[in-house]
């Protein structure tokens, strides 16, 4: 088995601990549902698909809990949901698990049938996320030629999903199919979950990477050093537009300056119909002093204040193509979104 984020030990979740790495491999036990809010809110377990699987086994564990200590399931799961849904509002994927997890218990018996089923739900969605990412993965690959120089931002790996990964599954691909990739890594402030995680998958998985402090891109385009960006997302709005990790829209920018192709890779449960675009999605605003610290340590004067946005927000005309399990969507997205996704895409339920 490769790198995994979470694994389901049968009556408690177990999450690598992602703030730790690459420096520590160190598992977090949840038994509860709060045990894996918590764990969201801290990063320990992050990546839009991965959020939306921690948080459907969050739910399966309010029913067995509940089961052990006699009280009401459903009510459980009710309460599991409403939690889950307030650790972090980005993240469409969350939601769109939890809304499965809401249909699965309305069609469950009671008991150890109901906590049975939600297990089996989850697990279900974990399994169902590998597939799809290696399918993303496959489709984006036609996109990548051979001796590709690729930049990429964030971690869109298997640490932010099930297994594989989005963006970072596209590359993984082109590498399988046997064409040569170097990557460029955004190190991703101030979590650096590219210098941290990105590089560290990379590195496992023997790929030409380096790291580069996030202002570093476009230097790098305007001396041609870069032949194609991919990044992940968190929400696509119905009109294509893309909530991604804060920088992202800054690196499509600079990409259409340069004439380099932008995309991005995203199952079809990070897609958010209900919204018509990017404007109307949440945008996580984090507490000020992860930006005014460095690795614990204050490195801004007593005093100052920072401002913490934990994503923005790419219009689609600036999107090359996004790259699905479904297909590859090009622009003009509006129309293509809908052609390719007749029945919504994700079904996220609020
Ligand atoms: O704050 P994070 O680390 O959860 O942000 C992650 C990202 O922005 C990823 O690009 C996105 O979730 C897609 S992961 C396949």
């Amino acid at each position: 088995m490769g790198l995994r984020a979470l694994v389901w030990n049968g009556d408690h979740l177990s999450v690598l601990d992602q703030t730790r790495l690459p420096l520590e491999e160190r598992w977090i036990r949840c038994d509860t549902p709060e045990d894996v809010a918590v764990a969201i809110e801290g990063m320990r377990v992050r990546g839009a698909p991965a959020i939306g699987v921690a948080a459907a086994f969050g739910a399966a564990l309010a029913a067995r809990r509940a089961v052990e200590h006699g009280r009401d399931v459903r009510r459980a799961v009710q309460d599991a949901v409403a939690r889950l849904a307030r650790t972090r509002p980005t993240a469409v994927n969350l939601f769109w698990a939890l809304g499965r997890m809401e249909r699965a218990v309305q069609g469950a018996g009671d008991g150890w049938e109901a906590a049975h089923r939600l297990e089996e739900e989850a697990a279900a969605m974990m399994e169902e996320d590998e597939r799809v990412n290696r399918a993303i993965g496959r489709n984006g690959a036609a996109l990548i030629p051979s001796g590709a120089r690729i930049l990429t931002h964030c971690n869109t790996g298997s640490l932010a999903t099930a297994a594989y990964g989005t963006a970072l599954g596209v590359i993984r691909a082109a590498r399988e199919q046997g064409k040569a990739v170097q990557v460029w890594v955004d190190e991703t402030r101030p979590f650096l979950q590219g210098a941290r995680l990105t590089a560290y998958e990379l590195l496992k998985d023997g790929v030409e990477a380096t790291i580069v402090t996030d202002s570093t891109a476009g230097a790098l385009m305007a001396k041609g050093l870069v032949d194609a960006v991919i990044v992940g997302a968190d929400r696509v709005a119905a009109n294509g537009d893309v909530a991604n990790k804060i920088g992202t829209y800054g690196l499509a920018v600079l990409a259409q300056y340069h004439r380099i192709p932008f995309y991005v890779a995203a199952p079809t449960s990070t897609f958010d119909r209900s919204l018509a675009e990017g404007r109307a999605i949440p945008i996580e605003e984090r507490d000020p002093d992860e930006v005014l610290r460095m690795a614990g340590v204050r490195v801004a004067p007593e005093g100052a204040r920072a401002l913490h946005w934990a994503f923005d927000v790419t219009p689609h005309h600036l999107i090359g193509a996004l790259i699905t399990e479904r297909g590859i969507i090009r622009p003009p997205l509006p129309e293509a979104i809908r052609r390719v996704m007749p029945d919504g895409g994700g079904d996220a339920v609020r």
